[in-house]
């Protein structure tokens, strides 16, 4: 695992989107996309590049349950806005947040990432360490499922809804097992709200209890942090 600590979030996403640029330049053909505040910055780095990702396929981490592609919470509507409609991929895929059939659903999911294996997985970090929806306790070795979302999650998330209430209670989601099957991880965390997280993934043992530290002794795992998420190490 290789940790870079940078100035700030716009140092560290331009880090991260020189090494997308490194891994297509290898041949990558398969991302792995999150959502949520951590990747924006990095979202707008691709954007405004001369950079073709038409012949790229994306595999997003999760989705709410119960949201539409066409609600402004869902995360493929975040995916629309912040990257796919500017630029162009060949084929994306996100959980389908209105599946009622959470079996059918995620089975399904896990031969899209069975079917698509992911070059290159671009990860935030929850507070509580989680990464995609793989909240504390999930196994590593864990693939898509529906996940409840933890109070701190929903807490955490309830910045992008009306109302808390509004948050929805579950979400599909890679699990840790199908996220450590790709060829290369990069995970980026920002702000001092993650800095315990960031400790507990890097310093503490590896157990499900932080489902980061799952990436701990990966050779093929990136870490880049602004200064205030690496406050707190060693
Ligand atoms: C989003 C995801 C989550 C976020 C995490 C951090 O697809 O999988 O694990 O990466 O909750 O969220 P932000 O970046 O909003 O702090």
């Amino acid at each position: 695992m290789k940790v870079i600590v940078t100035k700030n979030n716009e140092d560290a996403s331009k880090k991260a989107f020189e090494l997308i640029k490194e891994e297509m330049n290898n041949g990558a053909k398969v991302l792995g996309l999150a959502t949520g505040s951590t990747p924006i910055p990095m979202y707008q780095d691709m954007v405004n590049s001369d950079i073709d990702f038409s012949n790229m396929t994306s595999v997003n981490l999760d989705e709410y349950v119960g949201l539409a592609p066409d609600d402004p919470q869902s995360y493929h509507h975040f995916m629309q806005v912040n990257l796919f409609d500017k630029k162009p991929f060949a084929k994306t895929y996100v959980p389908d947040g209105l599946a009622t059939d959470a079996e059918a659903e995620t089975s399904r999911y896990n031969k899209v990432i069975a079917d698509n294996p992911i070059d290159l997985q671009i990860l935030g970090l929850g507070r509580n360490g989680h990464i995609g929806f793989n909240e504390p306790g999930s196994p590593f070795d864990s693939e898509t499922r529906k996940v409840p979302l933890t109070e701190s999650t929903i807490e955490a998330n309830a910045r992008f809804f009306d109302n808390e209430n509004d948050v929805p209670k579950f979400a599909y989601s890679m699990g840790i097992g199908s996220i450590l099957k790709s060829k290369k991880i990069i995970l980026m965390a920002f702000g001092s709200a993650k800095a315990d997280a960031i400790k507990a993934m890097i310093e503490g043992p590896a157990t499900p209890d932080c489902p980061a530290s799952a990436l701990q002794n990966k050779d093929n795992v990136t870490i880049i942090l602004d200064t205030e998420a690496a406050s707190k190490l060693a």
